[in-house]
């Protein structure tokens, strides 16, 4: 199913000595995105803004649908869904009966958590600082539905490949009752990357699943679904791959099924069948029909390009402020224990308040938007994600800000 407007995209080559620096490659790609730059928006974490031809699309799907109504829901739509689902697996490389579709990666991975049923009263459920807060919240209430124990541990800082192992290491030898892991591939809370596959092989050593939130790797880093060793991966489609608002999937391996429950309000699809799994009820028509359209542009940009550019984004401000003392940045410079996001700290300053306040100078002062993050045990911290309509320029306004606010 390819998108007749992705297909009308053309961008030239790119350098193909420094593709992810190449100015006039990427001054192609900002323009597909139509951008309120009043004020530097390094905070695209948060969700992914449309290119113009997916958004284009977007708009024509809901005009459609919304003309057509139970007509085309009642007829069309299960078939193009179908497509969806299709195009989907092929661009993640996995079959389409180990996907789903979701509402975002909060569903998906709610209906991993809380269906995974592989698991006896006095097992132990494994999570870190650094996952995201609501899939805490779905493995906390696993204590009263599983009867199951919880054990939590901090990444370490700074993180490098080897602490980051090690804390995984020690955490699943401590753990002899360890059944479950929740792991994040990429964190929200500072930007760092996981080392997935090591610690999924050295969970599956132990006889310890991982349910991996992919929720920000997908778009950002080169990976198929099936690629992480874990078995159960939940994804988002509307943050790093632009689909719209609403849209994200689940990955079940094949021959691991039945380890996840039918969704308590299915009884549509057969158990054999992952899109049991979820039950949705009526979506977003429109947001569906146009995510062939992000992965059309996805691809076309392509995925390890997109890496490229937003490592290098990353690397090009960090690099510049990474030799003030006052300032802790929270991913290491090993290239792949990053993408294109980034945290970081003023040293001593970890409470709430305090981080407010930085953001709130950087808005008001620089005209620079990011974001608090909590949850880091080491203290709180302030996250910035550029995207790959961000200019060299923003990120110097950046620069120029966090050399301020840094000694001050
Ligand atoms: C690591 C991580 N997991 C899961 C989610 C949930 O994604 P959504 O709210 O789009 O469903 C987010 C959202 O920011 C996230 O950062």
């Amino acid at each position: 199913m390819k998108s007749a407007l992705a297909e009308t995209v053309t961008l030239p080559a790119a350098n193909a000595a420094a593709p992810a620096s190449d100015a006039n490659y990427w001054a192609t790609v900002q323009d597909l995105y139509e951008v309120d730059r009043s004020i530097a928006n390094l905070e695209n974490g948060y969700w992914g803004i449309m290119a113009r031809p997916v958004m284009e699309t977007y708009i024509e799907q809901t005009q459609r649908v919304n003309r057509q109504n139970s007509v085309y829901a009642r007829s069309g739509f299960g078939k193009d869904f179908d497509d969806v689902r299709n195009r989907l697996a092929a661009a993640a490389g996995v079959l389409p009966e180990e996907i789903a579709l979701t509402r975002g990666a909060t569903e998906a991975l709610q209906i991993l958590i809380s269906g995974y049923n592989k698991l006896q009263p006095g097992d132990t459920i494994l999570y870190s600082d650094l996952d995201y807060d609501s899939m805490q919240y779905a493995m906390k209430a696993l204590q009263g539905r599983r009867g199951v124990e919880l054990k939590t541990f901090s990444i370490p800082e700074p993180a490098t490949r080897e602490a980051v192992l090690a804390a995984y290491e020690s955490v699943l030898d401590e753990t002899p009752k360890a059944k479950l892991l929740l792991l994040t591939h990429l964190s929200h809370r500072t930007g760092l990357v996981m080392p997935v596959r090591e610690i999924a092989d050295m969970a599956r050593a132990k006889g310890v699943d991982v349910i991996v939130d992919a929720a920000h790797s997908w778009g950002q880093i080169p990976f198929g679904a099936g690629d992480l060793g874990a078995d159960f991966v939940g994804f988002n489609l509307h943050k790093w791959i632009g689909a719209p608002v609403g849209m994200g999937f689940f990955y079940i391996r094949k021959g691991r099924l039945a380890d996840i429950d039918v969704h308590m309000g299915d009884e549509d699809w057969p158990a054999d069948d992952i899109r049991s799994r979820a039950h949705t009820g009526t979506l977003n028509f429109a947001a569906a029909l146009s995510v062939p359209a992000a992965l059309d542009l996805h691809e076309q940009i392509g995925s390890p390009a997109k890496h490229a550019r937003l490592s290098y984004l990353r690397d090009y401000w960090v690099g510049k402020v990474r030799s003030i003392g006052t300032l802790e940045i929270l991913t290491p410079d090993d290239a792949s224990m990053h993408a294109g996001i980034t945290s970081f700290r003023v040293k001593g300053k970890t409470g709430k308040d305090d981080n407010n306040a930085i953001v709130a100078r950087l808005r008001d002062e620089f005209k620079v938007l990011t974001v608090r993050r909590a949850g880091v045990a080491n203290g709180q911290c302030i996250r910035v994600s550029p995207a790959l309509y961000t200019t060299e320029t923003e990120l110097d306004r950046l620069v120029a800000a966090l050399t301020t606010v840094a000694a001050s």
